[in-house]
């Protein structure tokens, strides 16, 4: 297995909103490994972004971290300038990212080292400025070219990200381009920026179904191609199956369980986990309603008691309501914070249209 190229450790992040506190990330531990393509999932207000916001520095002003480290150990000796926030461990050199208090600090991670897409391509892309002018001043930037070597640097992204005739729009607005091919001219200024972690937050949810798996292969082939690492936030679990190697499992404001994607596919062990996989439209049933999670997430606004998800699982244990579990290890690649996985406790199946997904030879195309 790889080494981490970030690692963040009992990750807290609060809002203040007139006068109280909501909890949105508590206690998250996750490392994001070199090369890899990470999954994140969850539903709406699970954190998926929030999380993803403090690798880039950009949490909402309101926002804090009262507690915990992001490491990340893709700078070698660029770090030098970071002072208290370098330091070393046995993943090599670091700078810590959540002891940033500058904005300055930002300048050489943001858009250098660590990326973010974002899900509307129009909110990144300047609809004043040609393709070419935008995907030139990346460059500019981030590695100082100009003139004609911006220019046909410029030129070999636009063909690398699959934009045909390159040089014709090259000269184009964002208003003259599909909504597809946006999304490849803003990830074309990401790779213009060279960064060494790509995240993606639902890159592909404004896209038609045909375009979406176009991007989602052009990611593929980039992150061979660029050495990427990539963090994909999604709703759409087809997607995952398609793109990530491994999965994390969030539900307010936790990870609640991680795996290889498979492991996640087949062998999931937390009860939202199994939820979630059985609301995928795969597993419906021709005529049925598909299924859907019953209830509602809790108020961050107040400590979460025991296991977030109890309140909203018909077969909670006891202890469920109680206590947080901690993580069980299923395999090296594979945890879990649930209960269940306790030696004391039922033993409890995952629900059978979960079997199906096997039969289904999982829900992956054209990988
Ligand atoms: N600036 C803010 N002030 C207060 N609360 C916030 C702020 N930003 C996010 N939150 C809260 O933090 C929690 C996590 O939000 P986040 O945007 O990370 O969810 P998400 O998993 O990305 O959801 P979605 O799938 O809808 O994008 C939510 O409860 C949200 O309301
Ligand atoms: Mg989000």
């Amino acid at each position: 297995m790889s080494k981490p190229i970030l690692s963040v450790r009992n990750l807290h992040v609060k809002f203040t909103l007139r006068g109280r506190e909501l909890h949105a990330l508590r206690g998250i531990d996750l490392d994001v490994l070199d090369g890899e393509s990470l999954a994140i999932v969850g539903e709406s207000g699970s954190g998926k972004s929030v999380l993803n916001k403090n690798f880039i520095g950009l949490l909402d002003q309101n926002g804090f971290i009262p507690e915990g480290s992001i490491r990340y150990y893709g700078m070698g000796d660029k770090m030098r300038n970071y002072g208290t926030c370098a330091g070393e461990d046995e993943n090599g050199p670091y700078v810590d990212l959540a002891a940033f208090r500058r904005k300055d600090e930002w300048l050489r991670i943001r858009g250098s080292e660590i990326c973010m897409i974002p899900q509307d391509p129009m909110t990144s892309l300047n609809p004043l400025k040609t393709i070419g002018w935008q995907i030139s001043e990346a460059l500019r930037l981030h590695h100082g070219m100009t003139g004609r070597m911006a220019k046909e640097e410029t030129l070999r992204i636009l063909q690398d990200v699959r934009i045909d005739d390159p040089a014709r729009r090259y000269k184009q607005y964002p208003h003259e381009l599909s909504g597809g091919m946006r999304q490849r001219v803003v990830i074309a200024i990401a790779i213009a920026c060279q960064p060494r972690i790509l995240i993606c937050d639902e890159p592909t949810t404004a896209l038609d179904v045909t375009i979406q798996a176009q991007v989602l292969t052009l990611l593929r082939e980039l992150k061979e191609k660029y050495h990427l690492t990539i963090i994909f936030i999604t709703h759409d679990l087809g997607v995952v199956a398609n793109i990530a190697d491994r999965v994390a499992v969030m539900y307010a404001g936790d990870i609640v369980e991680l795996g290889l994607v498979d492991e996640i596919f087949y062998e999931p062990k937390h009860p939202y986990t199994w939820a979630l996989l059985s609301s995928l439209p795969q597993l419906g049933q021709r005529g049925e309603d598909l299924y859907a999670i019953r209830g509602t997430p809790p108020n961050l606004f107040k400590e979460v008691q025991g296991d977030a998800f109890a309140p909203r699982n018909p077969q909670a244990l006891v202890i469920d309501k109680l206590e947080q579990p901690p993580y069980f290890e299923i395999s090296p690649t594979h945890k879990a914070r649930t209960w269940l996985l306790d030696p004391r406790a039922p033993k409890l199946e995952p629900p059978a249209v979960i079997a199906k997904l096997r039969e289904l030879g999982g829900v992956r195309h054209g990988r």
